[in-house]
């Protein structure tokens, strides 16, 4: 039973994350977050993979679901509700800055937009997890924790990114 509870805390940890880097596909388009600025080496700084509607969207569908699971559910994480509301909030836009510096450094590497890159898997999640250790409490972090949200995300990220190709709804299946 106590397993059962440890895995539901950290499934609805990781809710308003994944929905944070979900949802930009349904409610991205529009302006690209870095103007259509390119740097000296000639590449734009994020690329049109990256749009102001879907870093403000993705932000704010991540902080609802985290506020919803702060109403009903108190996750171990967190000190008080307070800070758990607050923490939906940080960890969706660790989410999508996760996942902005990741094409930054892709657009560095001159990896064009909407290639597979190995940061795409995994930086979103990272820096997410950074970005709430001012607020969370240490054993968010024990191994066992962060070996689980690795391994969950490098096998729902592909699987959704499928899906959401097979929807109709991303160009590429990756
Ligand atoms: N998206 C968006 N705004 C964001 C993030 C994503 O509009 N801040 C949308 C874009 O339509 C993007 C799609 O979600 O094409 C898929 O996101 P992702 O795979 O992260 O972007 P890529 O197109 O692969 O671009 P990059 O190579 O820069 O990661
Ligand atoms: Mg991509």
């Amino acid at each position: 039973m106590q397993v059962m509870e440890q895995l539901l805390d950290l499934l609805l940890f990781l809710l308003p994350i994944y929905i944070a880097n979900s949802s930009p596909v349904v409610l991205g388009g529009g302006a690209p977050l870095d103007l259509g600025v390119r740097l000296s080496d000639g590449e734009r700084v994020l690329g049109d993979g990256k749009t102001i509607r879907g870093f403000v969207g993705g932000t704010l569908a991540g902080t609802v679901a985290g506020g919803i699971v702060a109403v009903f559910y108190l996750l171990p994480f967190f000190p008080d509700q307070g800070t758990q509301f607050i923490a939906g909030f940080v960890l969706s836009f660790g989410t999508l800055f996760g996942d902005s510096v990741g094409s930054f450094i892709k657009r560095r590497a001159g990896v064009q937009s909407g290639m597979p890159f190995v940061l795409d898997t995994i930086a979103f999640l990272i820096v997410a997890l950074l970005m709430a250790a001012p607020i969370a409490n240490p054993r968010l972090y024990d191994i066992g924790n962060l070996a689980f949200f690795a391994v969950l995300t490098l096998i729902l990220h592909p699987m959704m990114n499928m899906l959401a190709n097979k929807a109709g709804l991303k160009k590429v299946p990756w």
